[in-house]
């Protein structure tokens, strides 16, 4: 396939300074990055190199007399500078646009692990599948990736350089960041939002291992965690009397079953659909009232639970699922 000019200079030009790419969509952010870099270096010189011709060209001399200003305005000319840095900035905007979306998705080719990310000051914790919680972040190499992340305190940013990835954990609401390591070994995490004193410390390693033999190895070694998030979930479906309402085994009740709920487009009263993830089990535990299912009675009082506990319900949910 022939690269389009842009991206084969961008990929060139910013290879050499920069750590390895260690995920997919880090050629991508590269070459955004090298295209931008050098646009703004053309245009930097550019505008250095006519400032000192004019400067010297125009300068005031005794011989000169100054003309008269010209009150007349150049519509072409403004027409002409609009129309370039709008398009250039559209070229911009495309090629960003593409990268950005891959990292919102997770990518074909196998099931994503799953991995939840709870950011506090001033550390990271990383909850893997099958409940290994670690102060490290352990991932596969070629198997695609979904990080869902939380903050408990204030604004946290999950920054992995070599990745050329950044995302903010925000309290409040799950974010997210899909991605495919491609290379193993251990890369540097740091926080990338300033959060406090010991921002500079908040730092973990990526370990990404060489195949999924290895991090099942990894997984499986040391004591297993007290309780798995799917168990803090559970629990709260017991203790919070959720059990009253929405069943386990597809019957619905006063309110609609748990039973293969997770990822389900569902249909809404007011005609729209949303999709079962995070940010819809949150709303709808903390403000039952805003998506009502259709079929359903607005009925269900609000239950206010913390950042770990609506971690614990959405992962705990993701195992009622009959398929993947
Ligand atoms: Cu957390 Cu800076």
């Amino acid at each position: 396939m022939r690269q389009p000019l842009h991206s084969l200079l961008g990929t060139v030009l910013a290879a050499g300074y920069l750590p390895e790419r260690a995920s997919s969509v880090a050629e991508g952010v590269d070459r955004i990055f090298g295209f931008i870099f050098w646009l703004s270096a053309f245009f930097l010189a550019l505008i250095l190199a006519l400032t000192v011709l004019f400067v010297a060209r125009y300068r005031k001399r005794p011989s000169r007399t100054e003309p008269e200003p010209s009150p007349s305005q150049n519509l072409r000319l403004e027409l002409v500078w609009s129309a370039i840095p709008l398009a250039l900035v559209m070229v911009v905007f495309a090629v960003s646009t593409r990268t950005y979306f891959r990292m919102s998705e997770p990518e074909a080719g196998g099931p994503a692990l799953r991995i939840q990310v709870t950011a506090r000051r001033w550390s990271w914790w990383f909850e893997h599948p099958g409940g290994k919680g670690a102060g490290d972040l352990h991932l596969v190499a070629g198997r695609p990736t979904e990080l869902v992340m939380v903050s408990t305190d204030v604004i946290h940013s999950l920054y992995l350089p070599d990745f050329r990835l950044k995302q903010d954990a925000v309290p409040g609401r799950f974010t997210r960041l899909a991605f495919k390591p491609i290379l193993p070994g251990r890369f540097t995490i740091t926080c990338a939002e300033f959060c406090g004193t010991d921002h500079s410390r908040m730092t973990a390693q990526a370990v990404v291992h060489p195949d999924q033999a290895s991090f099942d190895a990894w997984a499986r070694e040391g004591t297993q965690a007290a309780a798995t998030l799917a168990d803090v979930g559970r629990a709260i479906y017991a203790a919070k009397g959720c059990i009253a309402c929405h069943s386990l085994d597809g019957t619905p009740r006063v309110g609609p079953t748990f039973k293969n709920l997770w990822g389900k487009e569902e249909k809404l009263a007011d005609g729209t659909s949303v999709r079962v993830d995070e940010e819809y089990v949150r709303e709808s535990i903390l403000k039952p009232g805003a998506k009502v299912v259709a079929g359903f009675a607005n009925v269900m009082p609000p239950v206010p639970l913390d950042e770990r506990e609506m971690q614990g319900v959405a992962a705990w949910l993701q195992t009622l699922r009959d398929g993947p």
